[in-house]
């Protein structure tokens, strides 16, 4: 068996500029889906996949989500004082005890390379979980646990992916696999003419610890940012990486299609919510 992943990295420091107004105050990872924001439900399901410790790379702008993991005594005493037994739940079960949180300043917007390079203090060279929360995923057991158990199979890296139109290349990272769904290439937002497949690498990733390594001498590539992919890509010389076809709904909630389509959907999905809706 390989060494446990226990824990994961959500970079949450860009600012979500496509939300604007409503992301001038508000972290764009703290938008609700009907009742929850964003990032507890990256949270939700990294815990449910084993994670025990959380990574924020975070920036001055996003303490809001700061702010949603912590404690805050003097509401729950307000809820329980006032009956509110409903409300004094959902507060205590945002995180539980047995889970720790850890919070990282990325000071500068150097890339999604960069941001997973800022964990390595926290995470040593064990293997970890990273989790992009503008990709919601409506899977059941969620994504990041089937990852894990395709991780435990093989003791190598997982990523997942996802087909998209070919038209829609240049929004992602896309790999070229073999037979057995390991990675032979990957390339970061190419033209749909230079693309070696239509295969997307979604916001989830389960990556060992030598990825570290690969950041620390990982030049700038697309769009001038230190690529994650440019740093899987060197992995790749050295591991094996599967490409991991998960199953499940994916939302791309970095966009405000993919962010209404995911309020309709999970809204139609909650009983109590559908019932009172009138769609017209
Ligand atoms: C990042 C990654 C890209 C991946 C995408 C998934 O891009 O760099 O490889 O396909 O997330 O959402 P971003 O969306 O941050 O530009």
């Amino acid at each position: 068996m390989p060494a446990a992943v226990r824990t994961a990295v959500f970079p949450v420091a860009g600012r979500g500029t496509r939300f604007l107004p409503a992301t001038k105050a508000v972290p764009k990872e703290m938008l609700p889906i009907v009742d929850r924001p964003l990032i507890q439900y990256a949270v939700d399901e990294a815990i449910e996949a084993g994670a025990t410790r959380l990574v924020f790379i975070t920036h001055s702008s996003k303490r809001a989500i700061e702010d949603h993991f912590d404690q805050d005594a003097d509401l729950e005493h307000a809820l329980k004082a006032s009956g509110k037994q409903a409300q004094l739940e959902a507060l205590r079960d945002i995180i539980p005890a047995s889970v720790s949180c850890v919070f990282i300043r990325q000071g500068e917007p150097l890339g999604l390379g960069h941001a997973v390079l800022c964990a390595r203090p926290a995470v040593g060279d064990e293997p970890f979980m990273v989790h992009l929360p503008d990709d919601l995923i409506r899977a059941e057991p969620g994504c990041l646990r089937q990852m894990v158990n395709a991780y435990d199979e093989h003791g190598e890296s997982v990523i997942a992916v996802e087909d998209v139109p070919r038209e829609k290349t240049s929004s992602y990272g896309i790999v070229a696999v073999d037979d057995a769904q390991r990675l032979r290439a990957i390339v970061e937002k190419p033209s749909p003419e230079s693309a070696p497949s239509t295969l997307a690498v979604v916001g989830r990733y389960v990556l060992t610890g030598t990825i570290f390594d690969k950041l620390e001498t990982t030049g700038r590539g697309a769009g001038g940012e230190i690529q994650l992919t440019d740093a899987i890509a060197d992995l790749l010389e050295e591991q094996g990486v599967h490409a991991y076809r998960f199953d499940g709904t994916r939302y791309d909630c970095g966009n405000k299609v993919g962010y209404v389509q995911a309020q309709i959907d999970y809204a139609l999905a909650d009983p109590a919510i559908a019932g009172g809706l009138q769609l017209k």
